[in-house]
């Protein structure tokens, strides 16, 4: 009997009775009375539990007592169709082997529920939570589908440096890297660091984005994509910002704005139709539980055509609705998640892209309207969530790109290799990047962004 091989819960849910069968995992609940115990047992598989049924006389009370919520065991035993609801099979047990004990005095997941703070403190075990399962197997599915998804239309991973010598974003919110010794910074003559002496000779940090070489690879690969962490040591402490996030970007050539806006759509959509076909389980859990209107909200959004509509008739619209904002709206401001969640929530009741932004509340890189006010950005702007998606056209010209460089102060000397992509072979070319977190929320239904990746950066939290 023991040389059976283990099977994952999620196949044992689905094999026939009769079988033997050994299964291991981690024990949810035991329950029972003196004659016979219900093991619930989870192996992360899958959101369900293979129920055991142990015929307590026939093992030892010692081993029996040891079996607690938390701790990990191996289960020999026959599959049989189950005799109580809830469950098409269970395992009628023959062996035990306990592996690990979880002392019930000592280990914080007891059967109650928890806040999700409370999980938050001890993160290096709540991916045992049905809720914290459900998500990091979305959030698998959610990667497998994005490369999927490029690689099925011939686009190609690009994978851009994580340390870097320029802002892309311009908005100085990044963090450095530097390997000079904190309590003695050495010094140039005028009592500036001298970078020099630093690792890489010159001052770095962690990307923002990886759009800029992003585009040297579009000039030359035709379509990339990068997806991978970025950091912002922006000091936001909300719902929707972590300092460390995940990023997918990415970047065509020969695109223009509303090729930008097609595929943009098209991705999320099959996403989040990818999700709906092959998440249910862990969906209706969350569903259940978080979100009564999760599901019909993602069939609703892959069934709707976004709404594209120009920041300026936003502004308008915003204008008129009567409504009291915290942030109060006027041409040039940039808009909080608020407006956002009023156009999309209140106004259309549907997803919408935002474009033509003032080019003074968006990066260096944007191609110019004619106006002389406005670029060719946009946005993607979702329920619950507000930006999920910020892109743009890029400015091709040379002429215009190092004028806009000059009106906003920045330097030319880190951006010369940038700015051979217009000196050499220049082409129109468009990119977007989707905050992967933002995502997660939207599919998940979960509510704050420190939920939906195991171990969340925000301001004053650097934890496990
Ligand atoms: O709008 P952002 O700043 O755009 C860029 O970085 C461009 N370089 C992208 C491109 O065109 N290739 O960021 C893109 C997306 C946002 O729409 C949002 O979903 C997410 O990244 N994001 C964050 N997610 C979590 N925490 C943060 N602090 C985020 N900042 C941006
Ligand atoms: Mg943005």
């Amino acid at each position: 009997m023991e040389a059976v091989t283990r099977t994952k819960v999620k196949d044992l849910l689905r094999t026939e009775p009769g079988t033997e069968v050994l299964a291991k995992g981690w024990v949810r609940t035991k329950r029972g009375n003196k004659n016979v115990s219900f093991i619930a047992l989870n192996d992360g598989s899958t959101i369900n539990n293979i129920q055991i049924v142990v015929d307590v006389a026939s093992f030892d009370d010692d081993l029996l007592k040891k079996i607690t919520t938390g701790a990990c065991i191996a289960a020999y035993g026959t599959l049989v169709a189950s005799q109580g609801s809830g469950q098409a099979v269970e395992i009628q047990a023959r062996k035990l082997v306990l592996y690990g004990e979880a002392d019930p005095d000592t280990y914080p997941l007891q059967k109650k529920g928890h806040s999700m703070e409370f999980l938050r403190s001890i993160a290096h075990l709540r991916p045992r939570t049905n809720t914290f399962g459900a998500v990091l197997r979305i959030r698998h599915a959610m990667a497998f589908a994005i490369h999927k998804y490029f690689n099925d239309k011939g686009f190609v991973y690009l994978h851009t440096p994580l340390i870097t010598a320029s802002d892309c974003e311009g908005a100085g919110e990044m963090f450095q890297v530097t390997t000079l010794d904190m309590n003695n910074v050495p010094r140039k003559e005028d009592g500036s660091i001298d970078y020099s002496q630093d690792f890489f000779g010159k001052q770095a940090s962690l990307t923002v984005s990886g759009q800029l070489e992003g585009e040297l690879g579009a000039m030359a690969l035709g379509e990339i994509y990068t997806f991978g962490p970025t950091f912002r040591a922006e000091n936001s402490n909300t719902p929707r910002h972590l300092a460390e996030f995940w990023m997918i970007e990415p970047e065509m050539a020969f695109y223009e704005i509303e090729d930008n806006m097609v595929l943009a759509e098209d991705f999320i959509k099959s996403l989040v139709r990818y999700a709906l076909e092959n998440c249910m389980d862990d969906l209706k859990f969350l569903n259940d539980m978080f979100d009564k209107e999760l599901i019909e909200r993602l069939e609703s959004v892959v069934k709707t055509e976004f709404v594209r509509l120009t920041y300026t008739e936003g502004i308008r619209i915003l204008e008129e609705s009567g409504e009291k904002f915290e942030f109060p709206v006027s041409w040039g401001v940039d808009l909080q998640s608020e407006h956002e969640r009023y156009l999309v929530e209140k106004h259309f009741k549907r997803p919408v892209i935002m474009t033509d932004y003032p080019k003074d509340i968006k990066a260096f890189y944007m191609k110019q309207n004619d106006d002389g006010k406005t670029v060719r950005g946009m946005d993607v702007l979702f329920p619950k969530i507000g930006e999920i998606i910020g892109g743009s056209e890029r400015e091709s010209s040379l002429e215009k790109l190092e004028a806009r460089i000059d009106e906003l102060g920045m330097s030319h000397s880190t951006l010369e290799w940038y700015l051979d992509t217009r000196r050499f072979g220049s082409a129109p070319h468009s990119g977007f990047g989707l905050g992967f977190e933002r995502l997660l929320l939207f599919v998940t239904g979960m509510s704050n962004i420190r939920d939906v990746i195991p171990f969340p950066r925000t301001p004053k939290n650097c934890e496990f």
